[in-house]
C-alpha cells in the first residue's frame, strides 16, 4: 500500500487489508517519499481507524525501495502521483506489472484517486476509510 507521506492514506489501506486478508498474506506499507520517516500514522487516521476497530497506532513510516518489488505481488498505488513514481521506481517490467491504482478494484479502468487527506479535516480521513474499505473488500472477493 503506497502514497506520498505513509501517514495518512496507506497506513489505513495496510490496516484494513490486514483486517480481510487471509492470515498467510504479507501486508505493509510504505511512501513515494521520506519525509515521514519512522513517524506513527497521522492521528487523524489512527482516530477513524479505531472508530472502525483497527488498531494502526504501532506503524511506523518508510519509504518504498526496491526490494518491495521483489518480496510483493501487488503494489496498490493511492493516486496517480504515486502511481508514476513507482513505475519510474520499479526496476523492471515485471515490476512494472505489480502496481495497480487500488480504486481501479472497484472501478475498473476509471483511474479514480484516493484523494490526499492530509491538509483537511476528520471528514476527509472518514471518506478515505470508506473508499478503501470497499477497494479492499472487493480485491479480497477476487482473490
Ligand atoms: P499521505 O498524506 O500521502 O496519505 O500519507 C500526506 C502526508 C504528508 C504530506 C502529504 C500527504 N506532506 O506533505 O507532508
Amino acid at each position: 500500500m503506497v502514497c506520498l507521506g505513509n501517514i495518512c492514506r496507506s497506513p489505513l489501506a495496510q490496516g484494513i487489508m490486514e483486517k480481510y486478508a487471509p492470515e498467510n498474506w504479507t501486508v505493509d506499507s510504505a511512501g513515494t517519499s521520506g519525509w515521514h520517516e519512522d513517524e506513527r500514522p497521522d492521528t487523524r487516521s489512527i482516530l477513524i481507524a479505531k472508530d472502525r476497530g483497527i488498531r494502526i497506532d504501532h506503524q511506523r513510516s518508510r519509504q518504498v525501495n526496491e526490494t518491495d518489488f521483489e518480496i510483493f505481488d501487488v503494489i496498490f498505488a493511492m493516486d496517480s502521483s504515486n502511481y508514476s513514481n513507482l513505475i519510474q521506481l520499479a526496476p523492471d517490467e515485471q515490476s512494472k506489472s505489480k502496481i495497480h491504482l487500488i480504486l481501479n478494484e472497484v472501478s475498473p479502468i476509471e483511474n479514480r484517486q484516493v484523494p490526499d487527506p492530509y491538509t483537511g479535516g476528520q471528514q476527509g480521513f472518514v471518506h478515505v476509510y470508506n473508499l478503501l474499505e470497499e477497494a479492499i473488500q472487493s480485491f479480497i472477493k477476487k482473490h
